[in-house]
């Protein structure tokens, strides 16, 4: 069985990745320091897969402790690394805490393999990177753009550094894989995204409104150059976004990549605006969601949705969820966490 690092494994993405990765036959080693996740994740992720994955609590910025746990696990093929701060608001009060957690970490990572013969590594990017693109849909070959915040530019630094270090150290393969906007749970409803306190994101928002734990959505901005007025962005269901990493790990471990550092856009390629969305949390949820619209929301672009040719074609990866699937799984989700909790 290959053995598989997974950072910030007990995350959102992370734990449903973990779950395909289980699935698809690797072991996996988590490594989480639980400032955004709990111990609970671990044991949904067993209910589903019926594995229990290994667990080390540990903080990435902790370099003694990080150099100690690749001593002790010299026979990993690979690397998924979600850890990282991504709260783009945050990012923006707390600069230093995002370049610390985001970047040391990877270059903590890197300096512990960077010599190993063979060592795959999948990193955590986001569209953030190409800002608001020119043409639409957005192509891996498009600009990256002055990042508009600290968590934004610690992709576009992470990116480079792995790109720069995948260029000298011979073992060392990457893919960056650019996520769009990831959305929904687990199917089972053992896994799903947990937010920290008010969500910035729009789906749990929606679905903390529509469970009563929010008095209303506001929408920001119906004056955009758009169709309804609304940004549109390219809504990705997790469980299509975690099966990506399994398949991207595999074409490096086969070694079907064609150069040390890949990149790739992991989205559906169809875009939505938000009024859309709610429609679609109408739909599925079978009830009227309170909404008003206020003012735009400082640094939103108006539009981003990805050009997924590459994907489908080089890494051979598709998108299987619909808008509504996803939502009526992000819906259910929120159901049974505040049934429970
Ligand atoms: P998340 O916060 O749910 O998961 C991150 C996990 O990493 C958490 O469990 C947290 O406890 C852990 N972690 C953070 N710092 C750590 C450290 N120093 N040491 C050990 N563990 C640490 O976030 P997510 O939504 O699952 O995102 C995963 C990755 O994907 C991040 O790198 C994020 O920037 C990137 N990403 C997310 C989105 C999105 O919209 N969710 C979009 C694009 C990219
Ligand atoms: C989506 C749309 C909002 C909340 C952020 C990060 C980005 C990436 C993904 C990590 C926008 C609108 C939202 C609300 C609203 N993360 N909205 N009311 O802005 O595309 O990107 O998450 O890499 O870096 O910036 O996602 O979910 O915040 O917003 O009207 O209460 O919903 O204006 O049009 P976004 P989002």
């Amino acid at each position: 069985m290959k053995k598989i690092v997974v950072t910030g494994g007990l995350g959102y993405i992370g734990s449903h990745t973990v779950v395909a990765l289980q699935l698809a036959g690797f072991e996996v080693v988590i490594i989480d320091n639980l400032s955004n996740s709990s111990l609970d994740v671990l044991q949904g992720i067993e209910t589903i897969s019926g594995i229990k994955p290994q667990f080390e609590e540990l903080d990435l910025r902790d370099k003694p402790a990080t150099i100690s746990f690749f001593k002790k696990h010299l026979t990993i093929e690979g690397i998924i690394h979600f850890a990282a701060s991504k709260a783009v608001g945050e990012s923006v009060t707390n600069p230093l805490l995002y370049y610390e957690n985001n970047l040391s970490t990877l270059i903590t990572i890197l300096q512990q393999i960077q010599h190993k013969k063979q060592i795959s590594f999948i990193f955590s990017s986001s569209c953030t990177v190409y800002g608001q693109a020119e043409k639409m849909p957005i192509s891996e070959n498009a600009p990256i753009q002055q990042a508009f915040s600290p968590y934004g530019n610690t992709k576009q630094i992470g990116e480079e550094i792995l790109q720069d270090t995948a260029q000298i150290a011979n073992g060392l393969q990457v893919i960056s894989l650019r996520y769009f906007n990831p959305i929904g749970a687990h199917a089972s409803t053992e896994i799903g995204e947990l937010p920290n306190g008010v969500p910035q994101n729009l789906v749990p928002f929606i679905t903390q409104t529509a469970i009563g734990l929010r008095k209303e959505l506001a929408v920001f901005g119906n004056d955009y150059p758009t169709e309804d007025g609304t940004c549109i962005r390219d809504y990705i269901h997790v469980v299509d976004l975690a099966e990506a990493h399994v398949i991207a790990l595999k074409r490096l471990l086969d070694k079907k990549h064609e150069t040390s550092f890949e990149v790739f856009n992991i989205g559906t390629g169809k875009g939505s605006s938000v009024l859309e969305v709610i429609e679609s949390f109408e739909r599925v949820s079978q009830q009227k969601l309170n909404y008003k619209i206020i003012d735009r929301r400082e640094g939103d672009v108006i539009s981003a949705y990805a050009d997924t040719t590459k994907a489908n074609t080089i890494l051979g990866w598709k998108a299987t969820s619909t808008l509504d699937e996803a939502m009526l799984s992000a819906w259910k989700w929120e159901q049974k966490i505040r049934k429970t909790n």
